[in-house]
């Protein structure tokens, strides 16, 4: 081992089994209750973090699950005593799929630390750093550790430079570490080692790469990047690694051991884990909802300069319009409308605006005839600035004489908490159930009328039992 024991480098690991990987590979369908026996175990396992919250779990809990978000978060809580627990968070979107007012974003962000949350990552899709800044220092307020992160794509605009400059931005709003997430698994070895060497050059505060598995490159990324002296990566346990998820925690763990890491896990904890997981894996495969094909590699990624989910969407697209034979037409399309768009990174809900765009340019047979709704309140600066300018035409045709707001779109939202509280009198049980109905209405109001008869149920059976 060529190992220098006197100078022991340390990479630490986020385990993604509870969020990215359960939302990636099976449209994060696990609930609690699969996964509660092993969280003790989990909790030895000497993980940085596990990312367990945020991102689509708080919506599917209430939508599919018939769980309450928050109480899954206390429970998780309980059972994790020593480990940190991490959430996702879409800056001023937070976890639904617009942007709320200041003084809800504070409030979830208060909640979610009150109830067990330690790690809080903060998003934005254009790296509008005004979108992250109420949560950011709302979180840090609440004693929350914040890792600030850049949503990673490549264009013209996004240089190694501006990169760099935005991360020593976040250092200076306080937040603990600087993640770069690249949601879409397109970053190459190479790129990893630049920006990774790049933003080390700037910031002071450790640096974590995100990334996934979909195109091949993940396990090399993170190589490149732990030379460049990354501090966290994010891996799944094996059984739930691959494809569109994460790289295998136990594979990275062992490689970087061998190289001299100090990684700080168990080898044996994370045997147990994934000897936990394996039949749950294979139950999700044998009822469908795991797709086999979800966890093998895909190129098409590299050649077309898209991210994999968002082919799978252009492909269904098409398909339902009946012009699968326009979908090369359509390739080429997408990279000009993200173009015209003043280059947006493609993740939600960027990569759904600019795919439906280029479709609709292609089968209406003139650019920016039809015009999503969504399409014109980006061009009105709804969602942030765009990275690069929009291009004047577009902007012409979508948004004629109007005028794009100047300042910070939220600041135009009045507050909502105390008017909804009063509109919930009698329904909502807690601050939390109100925040869970501003970001979800109708999903919200569905599980609260799920849960007041099933506690009626509850109560009929133990006064009158019955043979049933
Ligand atoms: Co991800």
């Amino acid at each position: 081992m060529k190992t220098n024991s006197t100078n022991f480098k340390k990479v630490r690991f986020t385990e993604t089994v509870l969020r990215d990987a359960n939302q990636s590979l099976i449209a994060t369908r696990l609930p609690y209750s699969k996964f509660a026996a092993i969280l003790p175990e989990m909790d030895k396992a000497g993980y940085y973090s596990v990312e367990c919250w945020g991102g689509a779990v708080f919506d599917v809990c209430l939508r599919y699950l018939d769980e309450d978000p928050w109480q899954r978060l206390r429970d998780l809580r309980k059972n994790l005593l020593s480990t940190k627990l991490q959430m996702l968070l879409r800056g001023q979107n937070l976890l639904g799929y617009k942007h709320y007012p200041d003084e809800i974003v504070k409030m979830f962000v208060e909640k979610s630390v009150e109830n067990g949350i330690d790690i809080i990552r903060i998003f934005d899709a254009l790296n509008d750093l005004r979108n992250i800044e109420v949560a950011t220092k709302a979180a840090i307020k609440a004693g929350a550790i914040v890792s600030g992160t850049l949503s990673y794509t490549q264009s013209p605009v996004h240089t190694l430079e501006a990169f760099a400059k935005q991360a020593k931005e976040m250092e200076n709003m306080g937040v603990a570490s600087i993640c770069v997430k690249d949601m879409a698994g397109v970053m190459t070895p190479e790129e990893a080692y630049d920006l990774i060497s790049a933003i080390k050059a700037e910031v002071k505060i450790p640096v974590v790469l995100h990334t996934h598995c979909t195109t091949g490159m993940a396990y090399m990324t993170y190589m490149k990047a732990i030379e460049a002296g990354v501090d966290v990566i994010d891996t799944a346990t094996s059984c739930f690694s691959g494809g569109t998820s994460q790289p295998a925690t136990e594979t990275l763990n062992y490689a970087l051991t061998q190289l001299g890491y100090d990684t700080g896990l168990n080898a044996d904890v994370l045997k147990k884990v994934n000897d936990y997981f394996k039949p749950i894996r294979d139950e999700y495969i044998k009822d469908g909802l795991l797709n086999p094909k979800m966890m093998a590699t895909d190129t098409d990624a590299l050649n077309y300069k898209v991210p994999g989910g968002m082919l799978s969407n252009l492909v269904s697209q098409l398909k339902a319009q009946n012009a699968m034979d326009r979908f090369e037409e359509v390739l080429i399309e997408t990279p000009k409308v993200r173009a015209d768009l003043g280059y947006p990174p493609l993740v939600t809900p960027m990569s759904q605006m600019v795919g439906v765009q280029a479709t609709n340019n292609v089968l209406a047979g003139e650019r920016y005839k039809n015009i999503s709704k969504e399409v014109k309140a980006y061009c009105r600066g709804e969602y942030g600035t765009a990275p690069a300018p929009i291009d004047p035409e577009v902007m012409k045709k979508v948004l004629g004489d109007e005028k794009p707001i100047e300042g910070r779109y939220a600041d135009t939202l009045e507050p909502v908490f105390e008017k909804t509280k009063q509109e919930l009198k009698g329904v909502a049980r807690s601050d939390e159930d109100v925040l869970s109905y501003v970001l979800f209405p109708q999903v919200a109001e569905k599980y609260f009328a799920a849960r007041k008869a099933k506690e009626e149920k509850v109560v009929k059976y133990t006064i009158a039992p019955k043979e049933d």
